[in-house]
């Protein structure tokens, strides 16, 4: 690109792709990073100081993490997905904080001034979708914000592949979405933030990973503009996703398998009877791929102890033969290891 975006960075095929994402997703503007950790770690320092608050699921994205660690305001985490643990948080930030740096002052703490409730639209580890209308119920009580990375959801969930905002019946109530053209759209790289064009002007004033890093490439921002023409052109590729997934999840648990329930093309195959989960996801990974099957092993610390797991994503360029494939081999290699009987 030869400079960042505010020099001579900018190309139309990016002020295109910007003006198709926020109509993708009925918001005002969209901004572009190159990836969506840069849309993440650009965020909230842009936006927050001392006098606000953050209130962040636990389980939370590093990306989001490391964005809110780069902010001066105040965290409040709240247990994953629990909405009274939510609730709590907002109450304390609501009631006061202590935003005085200086231990020697003695000043009553205040309430925060703006909050925002940080969430993953999905949680990547068990493909667990956030309550994202409870959430939103939440900040309307609250008079709190909302922002959602629907990095695991865009392109695909949802009626029309706008994430776990459609799926959950919240477009329009979620004030910032950042996301990924990295996973369902494309897969090369690249990233977004969407919503009220107040919010996306500041981040073009003061981003960091905006004003001071090249933008995606051109032929990335085409091939995007691309990924949304398929997306919008027919339900098939979704329809053939959800199809896929429904008959992988149903065939593996029929077989006896641990999966973690749900919709999501993300099937978390666990070892949770297992003293051995993190020794036997690894092996069970490895006969795996000797039977031509690539899916990795999860264990501590990418996720906690006790929860190893083999993480399959389903694709729609996954033909029926393929899925038996792979579901012939997991229950050879699940009967090879006694997981299943
Ligand atoms: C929830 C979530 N947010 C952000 C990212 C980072 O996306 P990118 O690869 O575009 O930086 C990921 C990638 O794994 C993710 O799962």
């Amino acid at each position: 690109m030869a400079s960042v975006r505010f020099i001579c960075g900018t190309q139309s095929l990016h002020k295109r792709l910007e003006e198709r994402i926020s109509a993708f997703y009925e918001t005002e503007d969209t901004i572009l990073y190159s990836s969506c950790f840069d849309a993440n770690g650009g965020l909230f320092e842009s936006l927050l100081g001392a006098e606000d608050a953050i209130v962040t699921d636990a389980l939370n994205h590093a990306s989001i993490i490391d964005g809110i660690r780069l902010c001066k305001a105040k965290r409040f985490i709240y247990e994953h997905a629990n909405m009274s643990s939510l609730e709590d948080a907002l109450k304390k930030a609501r009631e006061g904080m202590d935003i005085w740096d200086s231990p020697g002052l003695d000043k009553e703490p205040v309430p925060a001034r703006n909050i925002i409730i940080a969430t993953d639209g999905v949680f990547s580890m068990d493909g667990e979708i956030a309550n994202l209308k409870r959430i939103v119920e939440l900040a309307n009580t609250y008079d709190a914000l909302v922002m959602v990375d629907d990095s695991h959801a865009t392109g695909f969930l949802g009626k029309k592949g706008r994430g776990s905002i459609e799926y959950g019946g919240v477009l329009g109530q979620v004030d910032i979405i950042t996301s990924t053209l990295g996973k369902a759209m494309g897969g090369a790289s690249g990233g977004f933030t969407t919503g009220r064009k107040e919010v996306i002007e500041l981040l073009r004033q003061k981003s960091r990973p905006y004003l001071f890093s090249n933008t995606l490439t051109p032929a990335i921002a085409a091939a995007s503009i691309a990924a949304f023409d398929l997306l919008e052109k027919s339900d098939d590729l979704r329809e053939r996703l959800m199809a896929n997934t429904e008959r992988f999840r149903g065939e593996m648990t029929r077989l006896g398998f641990d999966i973690i329930p749900g919709i999501h093309p993300i099937v978390p195959i666990m070892f949770r009877k297992f003293e051995n989960d993190a020794v036997l996801a690894q092996e069970f990974a490895k006969a795996l791929y000797e039977e031509g099957i690539y899916a990795v092993g999860f264990f501590f610390p990418v996720v906690p102890k006790g929860a190893a797991r083999i993480r399959i994503q389903i694709s729609a360029a996954h033909t029926a033969e393929q899925i038996e494939r792979a579901l012939t081999a997991f229950a050879k290699v699940g009967r090879n290891l006694k997981v299943i009987s």
